[in-house]
Protein backbone atom coordinates (compact mmCIF):
# COMPACT_ATOMS: atom_id res chain seq x y z
CA UNK A 1 0.00 0.00 0.00
CA UNK A 2 1.14 3.23 -0.85
CA UNK A 3 1.84 5.41 2.45
CA UNK A 4 2.84 9.51 2.92
CA UNK A 5 5.98 10.50 3.38
CA UNK A 6 9.11 8.53 5.51
CA UNK A 7 11.56 10.97 6.95
CA UNK A 8 14.47 9.68 7.82
CA UNK A 9 16.69 11.59 10.18
CA UNK A 10 20.85 10.92 9.94
CA UNK A 11 22.15 12.07 13.05
CA UNK A 12 18.77 11.51 15.16
CA UNK A 13 20.29 11.84 18.46
CA UNK A 14 22.17 14.97 17.75
CA UNK A 15 22.33 18.61 18.74
CA UNK A 16 20.28 19.62 15.95
CA UNK A 17 17.88 16.94 16.00
CA UNK A 18 16.62 17.66 19.50
CA UNK A 19 17.33 21.23 19.53
CA UNK A 20 15.39 22.52 16.54
CA UNK A 21 13.97 19.49 13.91
CA UNK A 22 11.92 17.16 16.67
CA UNK A 23 10.62 20.68 17.99
CA UNK A 24 9.55 21.71 14.56
CA UNK A 25 8.35 18.74 13.38
CA UNK A 26 5.97 18.51 16.69
CA UNK A 27 4.95 22.15 15.92
CA UNK A 28 4.31 21.32 12.17
CA UNK A 29 2.07 18.23 13.71
CA UNK A 30 0.63 20.04 16.49
CA UNK A 31 -0.75 22.58 12.95
CA UNK A 32 -2.08 19.96 11.26
CA UNK A 33 0.50 20.98 8.54
CA UNK A 34 2.45 17.58 8.71
CA UNK A 35 1.23 15.53 5.88
CA UNK A 36 -1.34 12.68 7.23
CA UNK A 37 0.14 9.27 7.36
CA UNK A 38 3.87 10.06 7.66
CA UNK A 39 6.55 8.59 9.82
CA UNK A 40 9.84 10.00 11.29
CA UNK A 41 13.02 7.50 11.96
CA UNK A 42 15.69 9.03 13.69
CA UNK A 43 18.76 7.48 13.03
CA UNK A 44 21.88 7.03 15.43
CA UNK A 45 24.55 4.87 16.25
CA UNK A 46 23.33 4.26 19.78
CA UNK A 47 20.96 1.15 20.79
CA UNK A 48 18.00 2.25 21.41
CA UNK A 49 13.99 0.52 20.79
CA UNK A 50 11.62 3.23 19.47
CA UNK A 51 9.88 3.64 22.97
CA UNK A 52 13.33 3.96 24.59
CA UNK A 53 13.66 6.73 21.56
CA UNK A 54 10.54 8.47 22.32
CA UNK A 55 10.85 8.97 25.90
CA UNK A 56 14.52 10.82 24.80
CA UNK A 57 12.92 13.00 22.69
CA UNK A 58 10.23 13.54 25.29
CA UNK A 59 12.87 14.42 28.21
CA UNK A 60 13.98 16.71 25.47
CA UNK A 61 11.10 18.90 24.73
CA UNK A 62 11.66 19.94 28.74
CA UNK A 63 13.74 22.35 27.27
CA UNK A 64 11.77 24.06 24.57
CA UNK A 65 9.87 27.22 25.46
CA UNK A 66 6.64 26.70 27.50
CA UNK A 67 4.33 27.37 24.52
CA UNK A 68 5.62 24.75 22.25
CA UNK A 69 5.82 21.89 24.54
CA UNK A 70 3.38 19.09 23.95
CA UNK A 71 0.91 17.63 26.53
CA UNK A 72 1.07 14.33 27.53
CA UNK A 73 -1.68 13.49 25.39
CA UNK A 74 -0.22 15.28 22.25
CA UNK A 75 3.30 13.66 22.69
CA UNK A 76 1.54 10.30 22.59
CA UNK A 77 -0.15 10.85 19.12
CA UNK A 78 3.34 12.32 18.09
CA UNK A 79 5.02 9.31 19.37
CA UNK A 80 2.79 7.51 17.40
CA UNK A 81 4.62 7.96 14.25
CA UNK A 82 8.57 8.04 15.62
CA UNK A 83 10.88 5.31 15.27
CA UNK A 84 14.80 4.85 15.50
CA UNK A 85 17.16 2.83 13.84
CA UNK A 86 20.40 2.31 14.52
CA UNK A 87 23.50 2.84 12.28
CA UNK A 88 26.91 2.85 11.96
CA UNK A 89 27.12 4.97 8.91
CA UNK A 90 30.04 3.24 7.44
CA UNK A 91 28.55 -0.12 7.51
CA UNK A 92 26.66 -1.13 4.21
CA UNK A 93 24.92 -3.67 5.55
CA UNK A 94 23.36 -1.05 8.12
CA UNK A 95 21.86 0.82 4.90
CA UNK A 96 20.65 -2.49 3.52
CA UNK A 97 18.64 -2.66 7.00
CA UNK A 98 17.40 0.89 6.42
CA UNK A 99 16.46 -0.07 3.10
CA UNK A 100 14.25 -3.20 4.43
CA UNK A 101 12.10 -1.32 6.75
CA UNK A 102 11.41 1.70 4.72
CA UNK A 103 10.43 -1.24 1.98
CA UNK A 104 8.04 -1.94 4.50
CA UNK A 105 5.91 0.46 3.15
CA UNK A 106 6.83 2.11 0.20
CA UNK A 107 6.11 5.97 0.71
CA UNK A 108 5.19 8.32 -1.61
CA UNK A 109 8.42 10.67 -0.37
CA UNK A 110 11.62 9.43 1.20
CA UNK A 111 13.56 12.25 2.72
CA UNK A 112 16.71 11.47 3.89
CA UNK A 113 17.89 14.12 6.14
CA UNK A 114 21.88 14.63 7.02
CA UNK A 115 22.27 15.99 10.28
CA UNK A 116 25.78 14.59 10.68
CA UNK A 117 29.23 16.05 10.75
CA UNK A 118 29.84 16.58 7.07
CA UNK A 119 32.94 14.78 6.76
CA UNK A 120 29.76 11.80 6.48
CA UNK A 121 27.96 13.61 3.70
CA UNK A 122 29.37 11.83 0.71
CA UNK A 123 29.85 8.36 2.65
CA UNK A 124 26.08 8.62 3.56
CA UNK A 125 24.95 9.47 0.25
CA UNK A 126 27.01 6.68 -1.60
CA UNK A 127 25.87 4.65 0.70
CA UNK A 128 22.30 5.22 0.11
CA UNK A 129 22.88 4.49 -3.52
CA UNK A 130 24.64 1.09 -2.97
CA UNK A 131 21.47 0.30 -1.03
CA UNK A 132 19.44 1.25 -3.73
CA UNK A 133 17.88 4.37 -1.33
CA UNK A 134 18.47 6.87 -4.60
CA UNK A 135 15.35 6.50 -5.96
CA UNK A 136 13.17 9.32 -8.00
CA UNK A 137 10.85 9.11 -4.40
CA UNK A 138 14.35 10.51 -2.24
CA UNK A 139 14.91 13.70 -1.43
CA UNK A 140 18.12 14.54 0.55
CA UNK A 141 18.48 17.29 2.62
CA UNK A 142 22.12 18.49 3.76
CA UNK A 143 22.65 20.48 6.57
CA UNK A 144 25.54 23.41 6.78
CA UNK A 145 28.85 23.66 6.40
CA UNK A 146 28.72 21.95 3.07
CA UNK A 147 32.36 21.83 3.00
CA UNK A 148 35.25 24.08 4.80
CA UNK A 149 36.32 25.52 1.12
CA UNK A 150 35.39 25.54 -2.48
CA UNK A 151 37.45 22.44 -3.19
CA UNK A 152 35.90 20.59 -0.35
CA UNK A 153 32.14 22.02 -1.27
CA UNK A 154 32.67 21.23 -4.24
CA UNK A 155 33.41 17.51 -3.96
CA UNK A 156 30.79 17.25 -1.83
CA UNK A 157 28.44 18.50 -4.83
CA UNK A 158 30.12 16.17 -7.25
CA UNK A 159 29.43 12.98 -5.18
CA UNK A 160 25.71 13.89 -4.36
CA UNK A 161 25.41 14.76 -8.04
CA UNK A 162 26.21 11.30 -9.34
CA UNK A 163 23.36 9.67 -7.40
CA UNK A 164 20.66 12.48 -7.26
CA UNK A 165 19.09 15.21 -9.63
CA UNK A 166 19.96 18.43 -8.22
CA UNK A 167 16.27 18.70 -7.78
CA UNK A 168 16.08 15.86 -5.34
CA UNK A 169 18.88 17.73 -3.14
CA UNK A 170 17.88 19.95 -0.64
CA UNK A 171 20.77 22.67 0.53
CA UNK A 172 19.48 24.05 4.08
CA UNK A 173 20.59 27.67 5.00
CA UNK A 174 17.69 28.13 8.22
CA UNK A 175 18.11 32.03 7.37
CA UNK A 176 15.63 31.30 4.35
CA UNK A 177 13.20 29.89 6.21
CA UNK A 178 13.13 32.71 8.90
CA UNK A 179 9.24 34.39 8.29
CA UNK A 180 11.75 37.97 8.14
CA UNK A 181 13.41 37.07 4.74
CA UNK A 182 10.17 35.28 2.81
CA UNK A 183 8.93 39.03 3.85
CA UNK A 184 11.35 40.60 2.54
CA UNK A 185 10.74 38.98 -1.14
CA UNK A 186 6.94 39.64 -0.23
CA UNK A 187 8.26 43.36 0.16
CA UNK A 188 10.59 43.61 -2.83
CA UNK A 189 8.28 41.86 -4.82
CA UNK A 190 5.06 41.86 -4.41
CA UNK A 191 4.77 45.43 -3.95
CA UNK A 192 5.33 48.12 -6.26
CA UNK A 193 6.11 51.10 -3.60
CA UNK A 194 9.83 50.17 -2.96
CA UNK A 195 11.24 48.87 -6.61
CA UNK A 196 11.83 52.57 -8.10
CA UNK A 197 14.18 53.41 -4.62
CA UNK A 198 16.02 50.38 -4.68
CA UNK A 199 19.09 51.16 -6.54
CA UNK A 200 22.04 54.00 -6.48
CA UNK A 201 20.27 56.67 -6.92
CA UNK A 202 18.44 56.51 -3.82
CA UNK A 203 20.60 54.15 -1.62
CA UNK A 204 23.35 55.75 0.32
CA UNK A 205 24.21 51.98 1.53
CA UNK A 206 22.86 48.83 3.29
CA UNK A 207 23.81 47.15 6.69
CA UNK A 208 23.31 43.21 7.68
CA UNK A 209 23.69 42.59 11.31
CA UNK A 210 23.54 39.19 12.93
CA UNK A 211 24.92 39.53 16.51
CA UNK A 212 24.51 37.02 19.08
CA UNK A 213 24.77 37.38 22.71
CA UNK A 214 25.90 33.87 23.22
CA UNK A 215 29.66 32.52 23.14
CA UNK A 216 30.42 29.33 21.62
CA UNK A 217 28.72 27.38 24.31
CA UNK A 218 29.50 23.48 24.36
CA UNK A 219 30.37 24.23 20.44
CA UNK A 220 33.87 25.03 20.76
CA UNK A 221 35.83 22.20 18.97
CA UNK A 222 33.54 22.56 15.90
CA UNK A 223 33.82 26.44 16.07
CA UNK A 224 37.79 26.31 16.36
CA UNK A 225 38.09 24.82 12.86
CA UNK A 226 34.77 27.07 11.62
CA UNK A 227 34.78 30.52 12.77
CA UNK A 228 32.40 33.20 12.29
CA UNK A 229 33.48 33.62 8.36
CA UNK A 230 32.18 29.76 7.32
CA UNK A 231 29.94 29.53 10.06
CA UNK A 232 27.45 32.98 9.48
CA UNK A 233 29.06 34.88 6.46
CA UNK A 234 29.71 32.09 3.73
CA UNK A 235 25.46 31.12 3.84
CA UNK A 236 23.70 33.37 6.45
CA UNK A 237 24.85 36.96 5.38
CA UNK A 238 25.08 36.57 2.10
CA UNK A 239 21.88 34.83 1.16
CA UNK A 240 20.96 37.88 3.03
CA UNK A 241 22.64 39.99 0.76
CA UNK A 242 21.09 38.09 -2.48
CA UNK A 243 17.94 38.84 -1.27
CA UNK A 244 18.26 42.73 -0.46
CA UNK A 245 20.12 42.73 -3.66
CA UNK A 246 18.98 40.65 -6.15
CA UNK A 247 16.93 41.73 -9.28
CA UNK A 248 13.31 40.77 -9.56
CA UNK A 249 12.98 37.24 -10.77
CA UNK A 250 11.07 36.19 -13.91
CA UNK A 251 8.67 34.21 -11.97
CA UNK A 252 8.21 32.20 -8.42
CA UNK A 253 9.79 29.05 -9.02
CA UNK A 254 13.02 28.01 -7.07
CA UNK A 255 15.43 28.13 -10.00
CA UNK A 256 14.29 31.97 -11.40
CA UNK A 257 15.06 33.11 -7.87
CA UNK A 258 18.19 31.08 -7.57
CA UNK A 259 19.05 32.98 -10.68
CA UNK A 260 19.00 35.98 -9.67
CA UNK A 261 20.54 35.41 -6.64
CA UNK A 262 23.84 33.57 -8.41
CA UNK A 263 24.14 36.90 -9.98
CA UNK A 264 24.42 38.68 -7.05
CA UNK A 265 27.20 36.74 -5.54
CA UNK A 266 28.87 36.30 -9.00
CA UNK A 267 28.36 40.57 -9.02
CA UNK A 268 30.39 41.08 -5.42
CA UNK A 269 33.45 43.06 -6.09
CA UNK A 270 36.52 40.63 -5.97
CA UNK A 271 38.76 40.78 -3.13
CA UNK A 272 42.10 42.73 -3.93
CA UNK A 273 45.23 43.01 -1.61
CA UNK A 274 44.05 46.62 -0.96
CA UNK A 275 40.71 45.61 0.51
CA UNK A 276 41.52 42.37 2.15
CA UNK A 277 43.95 45.01 4.22
CA UNK A 278 40.99 47.56 4.45
CA UNK A 279 37.18 45.99 3.73
CA UNK A 280 37.34 43.20 6.45
CA UNK A 281 37.78 43.00 10.14
CA UNK A 282 37.89 39.93 11.82
CA UNK A 283 38.04 39.55 15.81
CA UNK A 284 37.44 37.24 18.77
CA UNK A 285 35.86 37.62 21.80
CA UNK A 286 37.62 38.65 25.28
CA UNK A 287 36.05 38.77 28.60
CA UNK A 288 33.21 40.94 29.72
CA UNK A 289 29.62 40.51 30.45
CA UNK A 290 26.88 39.47 29.27
CA UNK A 291 23.38 40.50 30.41
CA UNK A 292 25.22 41.50 33.23
CA UNK A 293 26.67 38.57 34.18
CA UNK A 294 30.70 37.66 33.74
CA UNK A 295 31.46 35.82 30.97
CA UNK A 296 34.52 34.06 29.69
CA UNK A 297 37.49 34.99 26.79
CA UNK A 298 36.89 32.62 23.54
CA UNK A 299 40.02 31.22 24.12
CA UNK A 300 38.28 29.85 27.59
CA UNK A 301 35.32 28.06 26.81
CA UNK A 302 35.50 24.60 26.53
CA UNK A 303 37.66 23.06 23.50
CA UNK A 304 39.04 25.86 22.24
CA UNK A 305 42.53 26.26 21.93
CA UNK A 306 44.48 28.80 24.58
CA UNK A 307 46.06 30.73 21.60
CA UNK A 308 43.10 30.62 19.10
CA UNK A 309 43.28 31.91 15.90
CA UNK A 310 39.71 31.55 15.27
CA UNK A 311 37.27 34.65 14.74
CA UNK A 312 33.97 34.92 16.59
CA UNK A 313 33.65 38.05 14.53
CA UNK A 314 33.63 39.49 11.02
CA UNK A 315 32.45 42.81 10.03
CA UNK A 316 33.21 43.66 5.84
CA UNK A 317 32.05 46.22 3.23
CA UNK A 318 31.47 44.84 -0.20
CA UNK A 319 29.69 46.54 -3.16
CA UNK A 320 27.42 44.59 -6.03
CA UNK A 321 29.24 45.46 -9.51
CA UNK A 322 26.45 46.11 -11.58
CA UNK A 323 24.23 49.28 -12.55
CA UNK A 324 21.67 48.78 -9.78
CA UNK A 325 24.38 49.00 -6.90
CA UNK A 326 27.51 50.51 -8.57
CA UNK A 327 29.06 52.27 -5.69
CA UNK A 328 27.24 51.39 -3.08
CA UNK A 329 28.70 49.83 0.59
CA UNK A 330 27.23 46.49 1.25
CA UNK A 331 28.18 46.41 4.85
CA UNK A 332 28.04 42.93 7.13
CA UNK A 333 28.56 42.35 10.52
CA UNK A 334 28.32 39.26 12.33
CA UNK A 335 29.78 37.97 15.56
CA UNK A 336 29.27 35.82 19.22
CA UNK A 337 29.32 37.48 22.73
CA UNK A 338 28.02 41.25 20.91
CA UNK A 339 25.64 43.59 23.10
CA UNK A 340 22.50 41.76 22.57
CA UNK A 341 21.06 39.28 20.52
CA UNK A 342 20.41 41.23 16.74
CA UNK A 343 19.27 40.54 13.57
CA UNK A 344 18.28 43.18 11.30
CA UNK A 345 18.85 44.78 7.63
CA UNK A 346 18.96 48.65 7.25
CA UNK A 347 18.48 50.46 4.19
CA UNK A 348 19.86 54.04 4.37
CA UNK A 349 17.99 56.34 1.87
CA UNK A 350 20.25 59.35 0.74
CA UNK A 351 19.19 62.62 2.35
CA UNK A 352 17.30 64.82 0.58
CA UNK A 353 19.00 66.67 -2.47
CA UNK A 354 18.42 70.10 -1.48
CA UNK A 355 17.85 71.22 2.48
CA UNK A 356 15.08 73.73 3.29
CA UNK A 357 14.33 72.08 7.14
CA UNK A 358 17.14 71.97 9.91
CA UNK A 359 20.22 69.69 9.75
CA UNK A 360 18.00 66.85 10.82
CA UNK A 361 16.94 66.81 7.21
CA UNK A 362 20.37 65.68 6.11
CA UNK A 363 19.52 62.36 8.06
CA UNK A 364 18.46 60.11 5.10
CA UNK A 365 15.20 57.79 5.65
CA UNK A 366 15.67 54.36 7.00
CA UNK A 367 14.14 51.24 6.40
CA UNK A 368 14.69 48.64 9.10
CA UNK A 369 14.04 45.33 8.41
CA UNK A 370 14.17 42.91 11.41
CA UNK A 371 14.67 39.21 11.86
CA UNK A 372 14.99 38.63 15.48
CA UNK A 373 14.25 38.91 18.32
CA UNK A 374 11.72 41.51 16.33
CA UNK A 375 10.27 40.20 13.27
CA UNK A 376 8.92 43.33 11.32
CA UNK A 377 9.01 46.45 9.30
CA UNK A 378 10.37 49.75 10.46
CA UNK A 379 10.32 53.10 8.45
CA UNK A 380 12.25 55.55 9.97
CA UNK A 381 10.87 59.38 8.77
CA UNK A 382 11.28 63.28 9.43
CA UNK A 383 7.76 64.79 10.73
CA UNK A 384 7.01 67.96 12.43
CA UNK A 385 6.02 66.61 15.78
CA UNK A 386 7.62 69.06 18.55
CA UNK A 387 6.06 71.90 20.01
CA UNK A 388 7.30 75.16 18.77
CA UNK A 389 5.21 77.45 20.77
CA UNK A 390 7.95 77.72 23.59
CA UNK A 391 10.81 78.02 21.11
CA UNK A 392 9.13 79.94 18.47
CA UNK A 393 11.02 77.98 16.25
CA UNK A 394 10.04 78.32 12.90
CA UNK A 395 8.33 74.93 11.36
CA UNK A 396 12.00 74.64 9.24
CA UNK A 397 13.86 73.93 12.60
CA UNK A 398 11.46 71.32 14.38
CA UNK A 399 11.84 68.19 12.53
CA UNK A 400 11.95 65.07 14.39
CA UNK A 401 12.30 61.16 13.85
CA UNK A 402 9.47 59.15 13.55
CA UNK A 403 8.80 55.81 12.79
CA UNK A 404 6.09 53.38 10.95
CA UNK A 405 6.51 49.99 12.66
CA UNK A 406 5.08 47.21 11.42
CA UNK A 407 5.20 43.70 13.70
CA UNK A 408 4.59 40.93 12.18
CA UNK A 409 4.74 38.67 15.37
CA UNK A 410 1.81 41.39 16.43
CA UNK A 411 -0.23 41.24 12.90
CA UNK A 412 -0.11 37.14 11.99
CA UNK A 413 0.42 36.09 15.56
CA UNK A 414 -0.42 32.29 16.01
CA UNK A 415 0.08 31.97 12.28
CA UNK A 416 3.61 32.07 11.97
CA UNK A 417 5.58 29.46 11.10
CA UNK A 418 8.84 28.98 12.31
CA UNK A 419 11.76 28.91 9.87
CA UNK A 420 12.34 24.55 10.51
CA UNK A 421 8.91 23.93 10.46
CA UNK A 422 8.60 25.76 7.15
CA UNK A 423 12.02 23.99 5.78
CA UNK A 424 10.86 20.52 6.79
CA UNK A 425 7.37 20.86 5.37
CA UNK A 426 8.97 22.14 2.22
CA UNK A 427 11.00 19.46 1.93
CA UNK A 428 8.14 16.95 2.16
CA UNK A 429 6.04 18.74 -0.32
CA UNK A 430 9.21 19.22 -2.79
CA UNK A 431 9.02 22.81 -3.05
CA UNK A 432 12.90 24.19 -3.46
CA UNK A 433 12.64 27.81 -3.07
CA UNK A 434 14.02 27.97 0.20
CA UNK A 435 16.90 25.94 -0.45
CA UNK A 436 20.63 26.73 -2.35
CA UNK A 437 21.57 25.17 -5.21
CA UNK A 438 24.74 24.05 -5.90
CA UNK A 439 26.12 26.46 -7.89
CA UNK A 440 25.06 29.77 -5.88
CA UNK A 441 27.04 27.65 -2.62
CA UNK A 442 30.23 27.15 -4.73
CA UNK A 443 29.94 30.76 -5.77
CA UNK A 444 29.83 31.94 -1.90
CA UNK A 445 32.46 29.86 -1.33
CA UNK A 446 34.61 31.47 -4.35
CA UNK A 447 33.70 34.98 -2.52
CA UNK A 448 34.87 34.08 0.97
CA UNK A 449 37.99 31.91 0.35
CA UNK A 450 40.55 34.92 -0.80
CA UNK A 451 39.68 35.94 3.24
CA UNK A 452 40.69 32.62 4.12
CA UNK A 453 43.47 32.55 2.76
CA UNK A 454 44.85 35.65 3.83
CA UNK A 455 43.74 35.05 7.27
CA UNK A 456 46.13 32.17 7.27
CA UNK A 457 49.35 33.95 6.57
CA UNK A 458 48.23 36.90 8.52
CA UNK A 459 49.96 37.59 11.19
CA UNK A 460 48.34 39.91 13.12
CA UNK A 461 45.47 37.65 13.86
CA UNK A 462 41.68 38.94 15.10
CA UNK A 463 41.23 41.51 17.38
CA UNK A 464 40.03 40.93 20.50
CA UNK A 465 36.92 42.79 21.60
CA UNK A 466 34.92 42.62 25.49
CA UNK A 467 32.02 40.17 25.44
CA UNK A 468 28.56 42.01 25.56
CA UNK A 469 30.34 45.11 22.98
CA UNK A 470 29.76 45.52 19.28
CA UNK A 471 33.23 44.48 18.60
CA UNK A 472 36.25 45.56 17.88
CA UNK A 473 36.49 49.23 17.10
CA UNK A 474 38.31 49.12 13.75
CA UNK A 475 34.24 47.97 12.35
CA UNK A 476 33.24 51.33 13.49
CA UNK A 477 36.51 53.17 12.07
CA UNK A 478 36.38 51.01 8.61
CA UNK A 479 32.72 51.95 8.01
CA UNK A 480 33.39 55.77 9.50
CA UNK A 481 35.73 55.57 6.66
CA UNK A 482 32.80 55.85 3.82
CA UNK A 483 31.31 59.04 6.14
CA UNK A 484 28.65 56.30 7.46
CA UNK A 485 28.45 54.69 11.31
CA UNK A 486 26.87 51.31 12.25
CA UNK A 487 22.77 51.57 12.73
CA UNK A 488 23.29 51.50 16.63
CA UNK A 489 25.85 54.23 16.46
CA UNK A 490 23.77 56.99 14.93
C1 LIG B 1 23.92 28.47 12.80
C2 LIG B 1 25.32 28.65 13.30
O1 LIG B 1 23.91 28.20 11.43
O2 LIG B 1 23.16 29.64 13.04
C3 LIG B 1 25.33 29.01 14.78
O3 LIG B 1 26.06 27.46 13.10
C4 LIG B 1 24.44 30.20 15.03
O4 LIG B 1 26.65 29.28 15.24
C5 LIG B 1 23.07 29.99 14.42
O5 LIG B 1 24.33 30.38 16.43
C6 LIG B 1 22.23 31.25 14.51
O6 LIG B 1 20.92 30.96 14.12
P1 LIG B 1 19.69 31.79 14.69
O7 LIG B 1 18.53 31.28 13.95
O8 LIG B 1 19.64 31.53 16.16
O9 LIG B 1 20.03 33.22 14.41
Amino acid sequence: MTMGFDLVLFGGTGDLAWRKLMPALFQAFRHGTLPEGGRIIGVGRDDLTHEQYRALIQARFDKVELAKRPSAEEFARFAAILEFVRMDLSKPEDYAHLATSLQTRSATTVVMYVATAPSLFTTVCEQLAAAGLNTPQTRVVLEKPLGHDLASNRAINQTVRRFFEEKQVFRIDHYLGKPAVQNLFALRFGNALFEPLWRREHIANIQITIAEDLGVESRGAFYETTGALRDMVQNHALQLLCAIGMEPPINAHADAIRDEKLKVLRSLKPWTAATLASDVVRGQYASGTSAGTPVPAYRDEPGVNPHSQTETFVALRTEIANWRWAGVPFYIRTGKRLAGRDARIVVNFRPTPHAIFNASSAMGNQLVINLQPKDGLELHLLAQGQDNRKTRASAAQALAPVQLDLDFDKRFGSERVGAYERLLLDVIDGRLNLFVRSDEQEEAWRWVEPLIKHWASDAQGPRPYAAGTWGPSASSAMIARDGFCWDEES
